[in-house]
């Protein structure tokens, strides 16, 4: 024992019990969407979700609810995940009809049950977009999202070794703006919070990021008409709603979708100029 411990409570020094934190629990009634697969017409189901600590992510109390249907035999609720800490864009639920639910710039792994209230109801579904076709229970398909991302192909300039860290100067707000952009994580939120399906501002994230830095310019027309085209052949148009804006866990203005039409535009010039050079 440590003469700081032997100092009686008040005096200088002397060591205080630390607080204990008490989780305080909630009561939830769920209504989950079930279904069995793509084909399947599905339905809501009702779960009581009780004694949910109020630390636990959205997911965590998943799981419990998962762990109470197993030890009663029945069939779990599927729905997607990895990370659990917002980087890889695979929770995607609709929380109470909005996507990955209450909390601005959240994603649903990052939720937690403190936003909720005891004895609230929460209406749990999947991403509701013709484009992400349900698997099954909560979790969509998004492969279109990659349709896009492969129509941007890749560089075909032979990138040698590893340049300088200094080589190739970039303006530190240019720097930031391509950072922003790099920081989408496609989970989707922005098509299904769009009245249209739109998947405009994950496709300017994923051609912002690229086309703004020096690196980016070598294919930056091709590249741009490309991922739009593919865009354009799986979702909506966008008609400036911008829910997509709000939606979207990382915060990603609509501005790009403005840099992305702008850069549009001008790859139908330019790649006509380019092509009718071709012999
Ligand atoms: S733009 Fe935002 S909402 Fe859309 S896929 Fe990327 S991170 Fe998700
Ligand atoms: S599980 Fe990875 S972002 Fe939510």
């Amino acid at each position: 024992m440590t003469a700081t411990m032997n100092r009686p409570l008040g005096e200088p020094g002397a060591s205080r019990p630390k607080p204990v934190h008490v989780s305080k629990t909630i009561n939830l009634t769920l209504k989950v969407w079930r279904q069995k697969g793509p084909k399947d017409t599905g339905r809501f189901e009702t779960y009581k979700a009780e004694g949910i600590s109020e630390d636990m992510s959205f997911l965590e109390m998943l799981d419990v609810i998962n762990e109470r249907l197993l030890a009663e035999n029945k069939e779990p609720i599927t729905f997607d995940h990895d990370c659990r800490e917002g980087i890889c864009g695979s929770c995607s639920l609709m929380i109470n009809g909005i996507p990955h639910g209450p909390e601005t710039a959240t994603a649903t792994c990052q939720l937690h049950m403190r936003k909720f209230h005891d004895g609230q109801e929460v209406v749990v579904e999947p991403f509701r977009a013709t484009s992400f076709p349900i698997v099954k229970d909560l979790m969509v398909d998004r492969s279109a999202f990659d349709r896009i991302v492969e129509a941007g192909g890749y560089i075909t300039v032979f990138p040698g070794s590893a340049p300088d860290a200094n080589l190739i100067p970039v303006p530190k707000p240019v720097a930031d703006a391509a950072f922003i952009a790099a920081a989408c994580i496609g989970c989707g939120a922005c098509v299904a919070a769009c009245p249209n399906g739109a998947a405009n501002l994950f496709t300017a994230a994923k051609i912002g990021h690229m086309n703004l830095l020096p690196q980016g310019q070598a294919e930056r027309y091709a590249r741009t008409e490309a991922m739009v085209d593919t865009m354009e052949k799986f979702f909506g148009s966008c008609t400036n709603h911008g829910e997509c804006q709000e939606a979207c866990p990382k915060e990603i203005s609509i501005d790009y979708i403005a840099l992305m039409n702008k850069d549009y535009l001008r790859s139908k010039l330019k790649n006509r100029r380019y092509l009718s050079r071709k012999p």
